[in-house]
């Protein structure tokens, strides 16, 4: 069964996203979905506010808008309300929205609701594993960071304007954030998909290095 408003949501979302080059394309948005969807069947969450706060969860992503967290909840409100959705969904799908982002290894991003640790266990997978690995390098290259520096080390990031500041290389990005995110996941679910994406990202590094020393 399709439900309208979900299908027009996938619309909104592909047509606002289309030729994003950063990695939070709607191919992205696609996969959050259907981990999303995954996540909330196993744990019991509530599909409606789930599938569009995983679909509309990066409709104005802070990073592109000079760090203005607050666009992206308000573009999610008003689509919602013109599409005549309950109250009672649009509300916790726009706190959700609101408070998703990873702001640094030492900033707290604590989830109120159910549906909110779901999509954001969700979001985070997308970030870790093989596709997390594609994802950083293909954003490290939209702004033009090096692979790799092996004198600038990793800064564990104790603000968000700290975070947001960062111009280092895309290897530390993998100890700034990707391998500290299988302890951040919420829900039981979550947990068990981020330890296989961790350990391959780990195998990954291992190998990274033993390439660049030329021992490989
Ligand atoms: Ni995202």
């Amino acid at each position: 069964m399709t439900v309208p408003i979900i299908d027009k949501t996938c619309r909104f979302v592909e047509e606002k996203l289309a030729g994003e080059g950063s990695g939070h394309d709607w191919w992205h948005i696609y996969r959050v979905w259907n981990l999303a969807k995954n996540i909330a069947g196993k744990e019991g969450a509530n599909l409606m506010v789930v599938e569009l706060s995983a679909l509309l969860h990066d409709i104005a992503d802070w990073k592109f808008h000079n760090g203005d967290d607050s666009i992206g909840p308000k573009v999610a409100e008003q689509f919602l309300t013109a599409n005549h959705v309950e109250r009672r969904v649009i509300d916790p799908v726009i706190e959700i929205i609101a408070s998703i982002s990873y702001k640094g290894a030492g900033v707290p991003t604590p989830m109120k609701t159910l549906e909110g640790k779901v999509v954001q266990d969700a979001d985070r997978l997308d970030a870790i594993g093989a596709l997390g690995i594609a994802r950083t390098f293909a954003y490290g290259g939209y702004k033009n960071r090096l692979i790799y520096h092996p004198e600038e080390k990793p800064v564990l990031h104790q603000s968000f304007d700290d975070y947001k500041k960062n111009q280092g290389h895309t290897i530390n990005h993998f100890y700034e954030k990707l391998l500290l995110l299988k302890d951040r996941m919420n829900t039981a679910s979550g947990k068990r998909l981020a330890e296989a994406r961790h350990q391959f990202m780990q195998a990954y590094l291992d190998q990274f290095y033993r390439e660049w020393d030329g021992t490989a």
